[in-house]
């Protein structure tokens, strides 16, 4: 309500309220002194002219839309979203027909922050201390690995570590490949296969991983923070409520950080938000195809993934959706099954639908990191998501099948894709490096 009613229009309505009482009140006062003849005679003409004038007032209306169809229309929105009666200025009205194109375009610029959990709002005091524990060698057992060994924070490497597997602590492989941070703040669910919910929960789980920092619990990793003599006052500022150093508190630094780590402003971002030069012609194509192919079906929305928190449906995706026995003896599709750990072995796996922004930089690619291209990814989630053929010929781009079930005759249209297509499609993937935002903590820093 507060947002739609300012107080002078409360005040408007008193006011409007008590004038018409006093109205009434005069009227009845004035009936009341007529004789009956009288007042019918009266009453009758109040209710006549009062008819008429309401007919003429219908007329004018009707008169003034006529005349004022276009202006008056665009305008009527305005007045049903708000009681003021004082009419927008054009640009209002332009920003309002943007905002309804932000609902109902496919394409969506990424916002310039985050949305931040209420028991953790962003302090800078908070996101410092997070930073400096997010470079913390001291956090893991062997003192050599910190979260930046496998997340650097090198734009330009995109967030990742560039390998196809992490190392963690005394030089260890884990059987995943290491997702760039960025951006994740956007995400509803975290790791390749979404099992962690916040940021929060996210953070801890690393330090404690065998094969990551190794620490053996959460009292050692307080200890290690503790024992260095420039965190305490540190976190004294920014959890003034908590007595002493806390794992929770460890976990909201970090995350409170991490929630700066957001690249909008990429190529994309400005070619929908109105410049139309900021896209290449073979990106704008490109950009098509990301449409006309369905993979916005899974990557869809500002941040390019169904398991955003932008997204209305679910955020898992089983991958490989249709069997490729080629790529899945060649890529190790379906060694880890994600989600879907306890199926059986050959069963699909289950993924949460990872976000495409700064893709063109995290090579290797999928959770195993066992694909070293993106041109290469992009003909794999082709084929095994969207049941596409890798062909130029004409004739591979119709498949025609019989449903004997239904006794009817199927057409699959729009199946071939080309070397060309995929050329584009990797060229509009690259439109999605972002950078910092201006004036972000990182990037005053
Ligand atoms: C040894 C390398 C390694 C270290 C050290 C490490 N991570 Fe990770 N991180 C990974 C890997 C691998 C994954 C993916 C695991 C999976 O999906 O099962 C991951 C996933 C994540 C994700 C989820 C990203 C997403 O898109 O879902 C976040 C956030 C993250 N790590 C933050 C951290 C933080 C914070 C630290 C330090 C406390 C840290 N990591 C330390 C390797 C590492
Ligand atoms: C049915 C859902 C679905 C569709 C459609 C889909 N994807 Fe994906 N995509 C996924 C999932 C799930 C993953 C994660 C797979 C994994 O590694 O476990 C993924 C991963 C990717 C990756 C690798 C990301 C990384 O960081 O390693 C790229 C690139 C990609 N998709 C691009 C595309 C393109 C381009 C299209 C359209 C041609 C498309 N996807 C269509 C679900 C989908």
């Amino acid at each position: 309500m507060s947002d739609r009613f300012s107080s002078g229009d409360i005040e408007l309505l008193v006011f409007g309220v008590l004038l018409s009482l006093i109205a009434l009140f005069v009227v009845i006062g004035l009936i009341r002194e007529l004789t009956p003849q009288a007042r019918m005679q009266w009453m009758l003409s109040v209710a006549l002219g009062g008819g008429v004038m309401a007919f003429g007032l219908k007329l004018l209306f009707v008169v003034l839309f006529s005349f004022y169809s276009m202006p008056m229309l665009q305008w009527l929105p305005v007045t049903q979203q708000s009681v003021h009666t004082e009419r927008p200025g054009l640009e209002k009205v332009e920003r309002l027909a943007r905002d309804d194109a932000e609902q109902v375009s496919n394409w969506q610029s990424l916002p310039y922050r985050v949305p931040t959990p209420a028991d953790n709002p962003q302090t800078p005091e908070k996101i410092r201390l997070g930073e400096m524990l997010f470079h913390d060698n001291n956090l893991s057992s062997d003192r050599t690995v910190s979260c930046a060994s496998c997340h650097g924070l090198n734009l330009r490497l995109g967030g990742g570590d560039g390998q196809r597997n992490a190392i963690g602590v005394d030089g260890q492989r884990g059987a995943r490949n290491a997702p760039t941070v960025y951006n994740a703040a956007f995400q509803q669910v975290l790791f390749w296969d979404g099992r962690a919910a916040s940021l929060e929960e996210q953070a801890l789980g690393p330090l404690l991983n065998p094969i990551e920092m190794g620490m053996p619990d959460l009292e050692s990793v307080v200890r290690r923070v503790s024992e260095q003599r420039r965190y305490p006052p540190l976190f004294r500022k920014a959890f003034p409520e908590s007595d002493e150093i806390e794992a929770a508190d460890i976990a909201k630094a970090i995350a409170a950080f991490e929630r700066t780590l957001i690249t909008p402003d990429s190529a994309y971002d400005r070619f929908v938000s109105g410049d139309k030069t900021a896209l290449t012609p073979q990106q704008q194509r490109g950009m098509a195809l990301f449409e006309s192919s369905g993979c916005q079906h899974c990557h869809s929305g500002p941040n390019f993934s169904a398991a955003s928190v932008f997204s209305q449906t679910s955020a898992y995706r089983a991958f490989p959706s249709i069997r490729h026995p080629e790529y899945e003896k060649k890529y190790q599709l379906v060694a880890d099954k994600g989600l879907n750990q306890k199926a059986e072995k050959h069963a699909r796996g289950l993924w949460r639908v990872p976000s495409l922004r700064n893709v063109s930089l995290t090579a290797p690619y999928f959770h195993n990191g066992s694909v070293e291209t993106l041109e290469e990814a992009v003909r794999i989630m082709a084929t095994v998501q969207l049941d596409k053929v890798l062909s130029d010929q004409g004739e591979d781009d119709s498949q025609v099948y019989w449903r004997s079930d239904q006794r009817q005759f199927y057409i699959n249209r729009n199946r071939a894709i080309s070397d060309d297509e995929v050329d584009a499609i990797v060229a509009f993937l690259k439109a999605l490096e972002g950078r910092l935002p201006e004036g972000s903590f990182l990037a005053t820093h």
